[in-house]
C-alpha cells in the first residue's frame, strides 16, 4: 500500500533523479494508484508536483510544466487512508515555508493529537492527510538542529503507527532520508548513485545489489554513501542481498496485462518453487527451514495464517498436510487469529503465507504468535521483507515479482510450497517413506506441463467469458481441495469484474445457498477426479440438483471425465492430477475467466478499483 522512491545520483539536464523517481513509480503503482507525486530538491530550492488519479496524470502535468534538473528526488503513490484521492491530499507533503517535502507509507495513528498541537502553535494545515504533521514538526526540529537525519530522528520518536517516511530539504541537496516502523523500505546500492525503495521493484532496472533494513532504523542517502542508524542514532549494519528478480520479470513482455503474463508464467513459478530441494537420493530437502528438527518432531498442530488468496493456499495445504502429516492443520485469515485468543502453545507451528511478506494483518498475528511461544515458518515471495525477517524460518515461494494486484502465481507457488512443507514434515516425522515422498515429487514435477497445457487451452475459457459480460451474479462450488478453488474463483471474479461471485462448498448448497439458483444462474462446479469415485458422485450430484433447479453449469473436469458430460452447459477440461494436487490446475481456467470477462467490460485488471497489492496497514 502506497509505493515510495527515493534517489539521489549525477544531476545534469536530462533530469537522471526526476526520470529514477518516475520509472520506480511505474514499477510500484500497484501499491496503490489514488494519486501521485514527486519533490525535487534543485539549485534553486525544491521543485514539487502531484496529482490525484494514476500515475499517467502526474506524467500529462510534468510534460506540460517541467520541473528543472535535480540532485535528489522522491516520489510517491498512494493508496489513500485518511483523507480522499485528491491533489491536495497526493503527497509530498510540504513545510509551511516550501522547503521541505515528505511521503509516507502507512498510518500515524496518533496524529490528531500532533496536529491539534500544530495548530495551536499557529501552523496551517492544506491536506486532510494524517502525512502532513510529519511534513511541519520535520521542518520545526529541521530549524533547531539543521540536520535532517537528526530531525528525522527525534520526530519519529514522536509518531506513534506504522510508517515509512522520506524526507528531503531544499538545505540539503543530494540527501534523501528515510526511516521505517512496521512499512517496508529498502536501499537500492548503485555506482555514484542510491536508491530507496517500498520494495526492489523500485529500482530494479538499475541496480540488483540491495540493503534490508530492520524496524525503527533511518537511512540516509548520498551519491556516494549510505548511512543507516537504529533509533537511538547509533550506527547499524544493514545486511546486503543481491535481487535475483531480473528486469525483464517486472515488465509485461508483450502481454496487454500483467495479470495475462502472470498466469502464463505460472507453469514456471512452480517450477522455479520445486527447483532443488532434493539431495542426490532423491530426500527432501528444505535447508532454509532454520528450526530444529527435532521442534518439527514435537510439532502437535499447525495453524496457518493468511489473507485473502494466500489463506486459500493455506485451505489447500490443509487437506494436504493432514492426509501425509497427520498432523492436525488450521486455517485462520491473520485479522481473525490476532484479536481472538487463540490457542498456540511451544508445539504449535505457526506458517504464514504471504506472498509481499508486508501484509499487516499477517505481520501482526505472526508477532503475536511468537509472544505466546510458537515457532513461526514464513512461506513468502519477496526476499528481505518484514514477515520473512521476523518469521523463524522461510521457506521462499519463487513465483517471480507479482505485479498485478489480484494474485495469480504466487497462488500456485504458494501451494506447491505448501506441499513441500508437508512432504518434507512427512518424511521427517516418519509419515512417509523417502520412496512415498519421492513419488509425489516425481508427479508434482509434472504439473508445469499440465499447468502449461490449461494455459494452451485459453482461448475456449475466454470465449464463454466474453459472452458472459453481462452476467451480475455467478456461484462457483467445490468439494474437499475444489472447495478452496472455488472459494478464489469467486475472489478473482470480484476483484477483477465487479460481479458478484460466492464460492462454496458444494455439500453445503442444501444447507442454504441452492436457494440463490434460478433460471440461468451461472455456477462453476470444480469436479475432483472420477478415480476418488465416491468424492466424484457428489459433486455430479451437485451438478445435477443445481441444473434441475435452471442453472447454467460450467464444470471444470478431468479429460476423459464422460460422467459431467449430460449435466454440463459448458465443460472446461484439465489434465489428469492426483486429487490433493488438482487446485495447481483447476483453478487455472477460472483466473484465465476472470481476467477475461474483465477485460470483455473494459476494465482495468492490473489495477482494480480501491485495491492496493500489499496491505501494509491493518
Ligand atoms: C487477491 C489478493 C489478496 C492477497 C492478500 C494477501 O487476489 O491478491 O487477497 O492474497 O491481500 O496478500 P499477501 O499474500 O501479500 O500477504
Amino acid at each position: 500500500m502506497c509505493g515510495i522512491v527515493g534517489y539521489v545520483g549525477p544531476a545534469g539536464p536530462s533530469n537522471r533523479p526526476l526520470e529514477v523517481a518516475m520509472e520506480g513509480l511505474a514499477r510500484l503503482e500497484y501499491r496503490g494508484y489514488d494519486s501521485a507525486g514527486v519533490a525535487l530538491v534543485t539549485p534553486e530550492g525544491l521543485a514539487a508536483a502531484k496529482r490525484a488519479g494514476k500515475l499517467a496524470n502526474l506524467r500529462g502535468a510534468l510534460e506540460e510544466d517541467p520541473l528543472p534538473p535535480a540532485t535528489a528526488a522522491i516520489g510517491h503513490t498512494r493508496w489513500a487512508t485518511h483523507g480522499p484521492p485528491t491533489d491536495l491530499n497526493a503527497h509530498p507533503h510540504l513545510s509551511e515555508d516550501g522547503r521541505l517535502a515528505v511521503i509516507h507509507n502507512g498510518i500515524i495513528e496518533n496524529f490528531v493529537t500532533l496536529k491539534a498541537e500544530l495548530v495551536a502553535a499557529g501552523v496551517t494545515f492544506t491536506s486532510q492527510t494524517d502525512t502532513e504533521v510529519v511534513a511541519h514538526l520535520l521542518a520545526r526540529s529541521y530549524a533547531e538542529n539543521g540536520d535532517l537525519t537528526a530531525a528525522m530522528l527525534a520526530v519519529t520518536r514522536r509518531l506513534e503507527g506504522a510508517f515509512t517516511l522520506l524526507a528531503v530539504h531544499a538545505d540539503a541537496p543530494g540527501t534523501v532520508v528515510g526511516a521505517r516502523l512496521n512499512s517496508p523500505l529498502v536501499v537500492g546500492l548503485g555506482d555514484g548513485e542510491n536508491f530507496l525503495g517500498s520494495d526492489v521493484a523500485a529500482f530494479i532496472s538499475y541496480t540488483q545489489e540491495a540493503l534490508e533494513l530492520g524496524q525503527d532504523q533511518v537511512v540516509t542517502i548520498t551519491a556516494d554513501d549510505v548511512r543507516v542508524v537504529d533509533g537511538e542514532g547509533a550506527p547499524v549494519e544493514p545486511r546486503r542481498f543481491t535481487v535475483d528478480w531480473d528486469a525483464a520479470a517486472a515488465v509485461k513482455g508483450g502481454f496487454a496485462t500483467f495479470m495475462d503474463k502472470e498466469i502464463h508464467d505460472q507453469p514456471k513459478a512452480v517450477a522455479d518453487t520445486l527447483l532443488g530441494r532434493t539431495d542426490g537420493q532423491g530426500n527432501l530437502v528444505l535447508d532454509e527451514l532454520r528450526i530444529d528438527e527435532a521442534v518439527l518432531r514435537s510439532v502437535d498442530k499447525i495453524v496457518v495464517i493468511a489473507c485473502g488468496t494466500a489463506a486459500y493456499a493455506g485451505h489447500v495445504a490443509k487437506y494436504a498436510v493432514e492426509h501425509w502429516c497427520r498432523i492436525p492443520v488450521e486455517v485462520e485469515l491473520a485479522h481473525e487469529f490476532r484479536y481472538r485468543d487463540p490457542v498456540v502453545t511451544e508445539k504449535t507451528l505457526v506458517v504464514a503465507v504471504s506472498q509481499s511478506g508486508e501484509t499487516m494483518d499477517t505481520l501482526m498475528a505472526v508477532r503475536h504468535a511468537r509472544e505466546q511461544g510458537a515457532k513461526v515458518l514464513a512461506v513468502v515471495n519477496t526476499h528481505g521483507s518484514t514477515i520473512a525477517r521476523e518469521s523463524d524460518a522461510v521457506l521462499y515461494t519463487h513465483a517471480g515479482p507479482e505485479i498485478a494486484v489480484a494474485s495469480t502465481k504466487a497462488f500456485l507457488a504458494q501451494i506447491t510450497a505448501c506441499y513441500l512443507l508437508g512432504l518434507y514434515l512427512a518424511q521427517l516425522r516418519g509419515n512417509k517413506y523417502a520412496d512415498e515422498v519421492a513419488g509425489y515429487l516425481e508427479e508434482l514435477g509434472k504439473l508445469p506441463e499440465k499447468i502449461q497445457s490449461v494455459i494452451d487451452g485459453e482461448e475456449v475459457v475466454r470465449e464463454v467469458a466474453r459472452s458472459m459480460a453481462d452476467a451480475t451474479s455467478v456461484l462457483f462450488l467445490g468439494r474437499h481441495v475444489g472447495y478452496p478453488v472455488a472459494m478464489e474463483g469467486a475472489l478473482k471474479l470480484k476483484e477483477l469484474a465487479y460481479i458478484h461471485a460466492e464460492g462454496f462448498a458444494a455439500g453445503e448448497l442444501k444447507h442454504g445457498p441452492i436457494a440463490l439458483i434460478d433460471e440461468g444462474q451461472p455456477v462453476f462446479i470444480v469436479v475432483p477426479t472420477p478415480r476418488r469415485p465416491t468424492l466424484h458422485a457428489k459433486v455430479v450430484s451437485n451438478i445435477q440438483e443445481v441444473r434441475a433447479r435452471g442453472a447454467r453449469t460450467l464444470v471444470i473436469a478431468e479429460e476423459g471425465d464422460e460422467a459431467v458430460t449430460e449435466f454440463a452447459d459448458v465443460v472446461f477440461r484439465v489434465p489428469r492430477t492426483p486429487t490433493l494436487m488438482m487446485p495447481l490446475v483447476t483453478v487455472v481456467p477460472l483466473q484465465i475467466f476472470a481476467c477475461a470477462l474483465a477485460t470483455a467490460k473494459g476494465l482495468d485488471v492490473d489495477q482494480p478499483r480501491n485495491l492496493a497489492k500489499s496491505v501494509t496497514v491493518e
